[in-house]
């Protein structure tokens, strides 16, 4: 399969385009980083990039952006940019990717433990991981025959230290082991399918 990795420098997607590369051939997204130069929160761009790539087979998602603050500070500019970029930025590329690519196509997102479990400052987080679910399941079921859309809920990554205080006591959990379940939704004939993984022992 062609599959591009938007997000594929980051710490979940440079394992996942790891992993992908032994199996399938992998192009690199980002807004400057990689081989595909695309911008999620502009539909614009969105347009362009599958304009120029109508035979990607597979598109993963490995970005999105959300503000982490207390609720009492969370302003309405912070939630439009947290709704705007992960949960519009992904529905965007796939309802866009859904008229440009081929039958068959295969769309991964990336959503958060976040949906399930709640820390301080998660607030946004938590709404936009629980939208990007719902989206899932119902757009699975409209591009039933056209495309499949699968979503990955991965726990905070071993190693990255960048929210490691937030999400203190929560058990943390390899890119190489995350970087799994985006090949499980790429490969097997799944539809509309929440793969989380994260490593919690206390529910
Ligand atoms: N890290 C974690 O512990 C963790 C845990 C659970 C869930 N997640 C979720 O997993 C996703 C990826 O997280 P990460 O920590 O791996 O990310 P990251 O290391 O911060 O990397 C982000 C990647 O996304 C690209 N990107 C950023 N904005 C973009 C845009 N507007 N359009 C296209 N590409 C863009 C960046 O490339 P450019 O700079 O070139 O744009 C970069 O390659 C996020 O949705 C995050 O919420 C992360």
């Amino acid at each position: 399969m062609k599959v591009l990795v938007i997000g594929g420098r980051g710490v979940i997607g440079s394992a996942v385009v790891e992993l992908l590369s032994a199996q399938h051939q992998v192009l690199v997204g980002g807004r400057s980083s990689g081989d595909v130069q695309v911008d999620m929160t502009d539909p614009v761009s969105i347009e362009a990039m599958y304009q120029a790539h109508p035979d990607l087979d597979a598109v993963v998602v490995t970005a999105g952006h959300v503000p982490f603050k207390p609720l009492s500070q969370l302003t309405e500019t912070d939630w439009q940019d947290g709704l705007n970029h992960k949960l519009l930025g992904q529905v965007r590329l796939v309802q866009s990717g859904a008229r440009h690519l081929k039958a068959g196509a295969v769309f991964v997102l990336t959503s958060g433990l976040l949906e399930r479990e709640h820390i301080s400052g998660g607030s946004c987080a938590s709404l936009v991981n629980a939208g990007l679910a719902a989206f899932v399941r119902s757009a699975a079921q409209e591009l039933w025959g056209q495309a499949r859309v699968n979503l990955v809920s991965p726990g905070p990554v071993a190693g990255d230290e960048r929210g490691a205080a937030a999400f203190a006591g929560f058990m943390s959990i390899s890119s190489e082991q995350i970087a799994r379940s985006y090949l499980r939704a790429l490969s097997q004939p799944l539809s509309g399918k929440v793969l989380e993984v994260f490593a919690e022992v206390t529910r």
